[in-house]
């Protein structure tokens, strides 16, 4: 498994990391076991495994929003141990949005932050909205918005940056089926476009294989990398390919890895 895990050339490593937590009323929990893997250069990689496993706290730990308890994150050769914004995007599952901003005004927040002059902010801002489909509702205050559109302003916001690598958790937990479908679809075009490397979270196993290049199954925590699972179906994906065979034998096999270690949780 080690070959697969790790590679040469890696976008992200991660070694030996361990993450655990002190609940305030006392005890700890030991989420995350010592695990390693590598996230290679422009591949959509993504984490599953049983609730509670530590998917979340892995990737605010790629993103540098949390120390680990032990081991190493590096970026090349730097290690991450605090946000890196040029580099390294997030998307969460509840959108996140500034209500009192239209949909431009969120998407130039980040370059606001980074001192960009107003007009570059406006064009680039302009540009990733196009890129999202979304050019005709720059003025519209997140309320106006439906949750997919909302969810491509956020996308959007993280694109707009230039980042080279997106952390997602559950972006589209909150869609509905078809939305989500319809999303992951156009997302996955768009970020293979601009060669992003992306990290990603989901409890969808038809989501998982439809979008990923590689999939992460974690166990029960404390957790290890239980087993990876390389996608290997056309690009781009075509709805149809999801009645496919090989689709389906994929999905089986990540169904069957994690309801092995549900049911090793529950005989415990
Ligand atoms: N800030 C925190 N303080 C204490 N415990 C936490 C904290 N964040 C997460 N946990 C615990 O760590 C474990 C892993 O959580 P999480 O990373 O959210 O898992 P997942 O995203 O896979 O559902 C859970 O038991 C959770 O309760
Ligand atoms: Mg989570």
């Amino acid at each position: 498994m080690a070959t697969t895990l790790e590679s040469n050339t890696a976008a992200i490593t991660v070694r030996d990391l361990s993450i655990t937590y002190t609940r305030p009323t006392g005890g700890t929990v030991h989420a995350v076991d010592n695990i390693s893997f590598d996230v290679r250069p422009g591949e959509f990689l993504t984490l599953i495994g049983p609730s509670g496993c530590g998917k979340s706290s892995v990737l605010r730990t790629l993103g540098g929003l949390q120390t680990p308890s032990a081991g190493d994150i590096r970026l090349g050769d730097v290690t991450i141990d605090r946000p890196v914004p040029d580099r390294i995007s997030y998307v969460f599952q509840d959108f996140a949005l500034f209500p009192w901003r239209t949909a431009l005004a969120n998407v130039e927040t980040p370059l606001e932050i980074q001192g960009v002059p107003k007009k570059e902010r406006r064009e680039r801002a302009m540009k990733v909205l196009e890129q999202v489909g979304l050019e005709r509702f720059a003025a519209q205050y997140p309320h106006e918005l439906s949750g997919g559109m909302k969810q491509r302003v956020a996308i959007a916001r993280a694109l707009v940056t230039d980042c080279d690598i997106l952390l997602m958790d559950e972006p589209f937990g909150a869609l509905d089926e078809q939305t989500r479908l319809m999303i992951g679809v156009q997302l996955v075009e768009l970020l293979e476009k601009l060669n992003k490397t992306i990290v990603f979270v989901t409890h969808n196993l038809q989501e998982a294989v439809n979008l990923s290049d590689r999939v992460l199954v974690f166990s029960k925590p404390p957790s290890v990398v239980r087993d990876v699972v390389e996608v290997d179906l056309r690009r781009p994906r075509r709805f149809e390919d999801m009645n496919s065979e090989e689709f389906m034998s994929i999905q089986r096999s990540l169904f069957s890895l994690l309801y092995e270690t549900e049911s090793a949780e529950r005989a415990v």
